[in-house]
């Protein structure tokens, strides 16, 4: 078993003020001492061809090699329209290809988003937990962290404002770490 659980955390939005983002910097503030998380931005990502997937641009390489060194993956996402952002979506379709190179494949995987709606993002996630099953990405069921109403929760200068939303995160990487040392026991 790994001596320290090595998370990559990657938001679905480029949005400068993004909700999504703040909550990854809150998680890389609350991560126990025995992990760390990593950050990734998802811009410079080209739309996926399958014309382009046998030499993808560099950005593609990066990621994948950070996905394969990582023990764990976790994920923001805001909801557009009732599902995961495409810039999400296309980041996840480029690091599953080509067919039998697929970086996803049997990592566990923490789920979270925040949206100014009232369902704090809870359509994208199972959206996104969907795709999961294909990828075969290993997703933590509890907790949820669904923020809604995020401008309300989280201040302009991205610091998260609500007690209640800052424990849910606490709680969420706390798990995924547990989760992710039960995989690696059962492996
Ligand atoms: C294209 C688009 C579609 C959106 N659709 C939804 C939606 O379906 N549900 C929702 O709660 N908010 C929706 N929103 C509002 C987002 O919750 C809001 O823009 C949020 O701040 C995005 O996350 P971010 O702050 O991490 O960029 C949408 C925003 C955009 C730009």
């Amino acid at each position: 078993m790994a001596d320290r659980v090595r998370m990559l955390g990657f938001a679905g939005s480029l949005r400068k003020g993004s909700y999504n983002r703040a909550l990854l910097r809150a998680a890389m503030e609350m991560v126990p001492e025995d992990a760390e998380i990593e950050v990734f931005e998802l811009d410079g990502f080209p739309g996926f061809s399958e014309d382009l997937e046998d030499e993808p641009p560099q950005v593609v390489v990066d990621f994948k090699a950070k996905i394969r060194a990582a023990d764990a993956i976790l994920i923001a996402t805001p909801e557009y329209n009732y599902s995961m952002p495409g810039v999400l979506k296309n980041a996840i379709d480029w690091a599953s290809r080509p067919y039998g190179d697929n970086a996803w494949d049997g990592k566990p995987v923490g789920i979270m988003g925040a949206s100014i709606g009232m369902l704090g993002t809870g359509r994208a996630q199972y959206h996104l937990r969907q795709s999961c099953v294909f990828v075969n990405m290993i997703p933590l069921n509890r907790p949820e962290v669904m923020v809604s109403f995020a401008d309300e929760k989280i201040d302009t200068g991205g610091t998260i404002t609500d007690e209640h939303t800052r424990d849910k995160v606490r709680e969420l990487v706390e798990a995924l770490v547990a989760w992710t040392r039960r995989l690696q026991t059962t492996a």
